[in-house]
């Protein structure tokens, strides 16, 4: 069964509260209804005149946005004025328990909506860094675990460091087992260079994060610094990476930063024909971005992955 097909079957068996602020938009409208349909998720469409009409809720978010962010600046009146602002108003519903997740980025860019997700719901407990998994279903199932692969991460960090690129390779492995169902994950942690085939400091941060990433999971099976083809590859992998655990039969790719995650997941998807879809991790409740190409399926998918996430498949 493809991925999809299991997160929607898990999705149908506990029907979740799912916040959608870009309630007024036609894709997300269409979503909504198939939602509903086929009994994936309680859908909640938000839009500035429901919002308008709704007073007392309004003022409940703004004096708790208010509270929350007022060691930060915010002001009652800033934080009355955010609330009518259907993005905020779904965060305040998650972070207050209204709603059990939101999905928003038809409409808003990934930056305003991480953002607010960041300020509000802030890190789940235990957690240091809010990153993503994009989920890659590949044509070709001789790679990665039968054709999936969990790229990190694409949307989130701009320019991780060491002891942050770590952080992104355990919480992607989590993502990998709790999401994807891989009962073992297999980090590669990816760099131009192979096991000291090269020489950089932009490659010392991926030994650097290597090395954090097994202090933090020495159980997991996690390796670096490899090459792409290194990683998937087994003849590569036997002649640059003998005696790897992970090189030749990697299921989780690190990117070293989000120029080469967001431009290596967009290869994967438009020239190896990949579907894919993301996922954020490490918020203390489940809220996912779309891309503004999103088809309403494809919100679909999203709002049953926000369903599901942090229960086992
Ligand atoms: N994890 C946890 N918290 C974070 C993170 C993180 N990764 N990044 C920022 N924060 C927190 C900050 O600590 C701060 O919290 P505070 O206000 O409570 O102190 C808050 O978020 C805001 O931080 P800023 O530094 O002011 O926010 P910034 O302007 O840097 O924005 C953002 C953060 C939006 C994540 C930014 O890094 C960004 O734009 N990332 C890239 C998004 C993007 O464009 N992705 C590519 C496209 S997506 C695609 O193609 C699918």
């Amino acid at each position: 069964m493809r991925l999809i097909d299991r997160i929607r079957a898990k999705a149908r068996s506990s029907i979740k509260r799912i916040v959608l602020p870009e309630g007024d938009e036609p894709r997300t409208i269409k979503a909504a209804e198939t939602v509903r349909a086929e009994g994936l998720a309680e859908p909640i469409l938000l839009a500035p005149e429901s919002i308008a009409a709704d007073a007392p809720r309004r003022e409940r978010y703004a004096e708790a946005l208010y509270e929350l962010r007022k060691a930060k600046g915010l002001t009652e009146e800033a934080a009355a004025k955010l609330v009518s602002d259907p993005m905020y108003f779904g965060m305040m519903m998650v972070k207050l328990g209204d709603a059990d997740g939101l999905v928003s980025g038809a409409v808003h860019s990934t930056g305003d909506m991480l953002r607010p997700a960041l300020q509000i719901i802030k890190t789940a407990p235990g957690m240091k860094l809010v990153s993503s998994s994009f989920l890659m279903e590949c044509p070709n199932r001789g790679m990665g675990e039968d054709g999936l692969l969990v790229y990190a991460d694409c949307v989130v960090n701009p320019n991780p460091n060491a002891e942050e690129l770590a952080n992104i390779a355990v919480a992607t492995a989590d993502t990998a087992r709790s999401l994807c169902g891989i009962a073992e994950p297999r980090v590669a942690m990816l760099s131009f260079s192979t096991k000291g085939s090269a020489n950089h400091a932009l490659v010392d941060k991926v030994r650097e994060a290597t090395e954090i990433a097994h202090s933090l999971a020495p159980d997991l099976l996690l390796d670096g610094e490899l090459q792409f083809d290194a990683a998937l590859v087994p003849e590569v992998a036997a002649q640059k990476a003998k005696g790897s655990p992970v090189a030749g039969r990697a299921n989780v790719l690190v990117f070293p930063d989000l120029q080469s995650g967001n431009i290596g997941y967009k290869i994967t998807q438009r020239l190896g024909g990949a579907s894919c879809f993301a996922v954020l991790q490490g918020l203390a409740k489940p809220c996912n971005d779309l891309s503004r190409g999103c088809s309403a399926d494809d919100i679909v998918n999203t709002v049953a992955a926000t369903a599901v996430q942090g229960v086992h498949l």
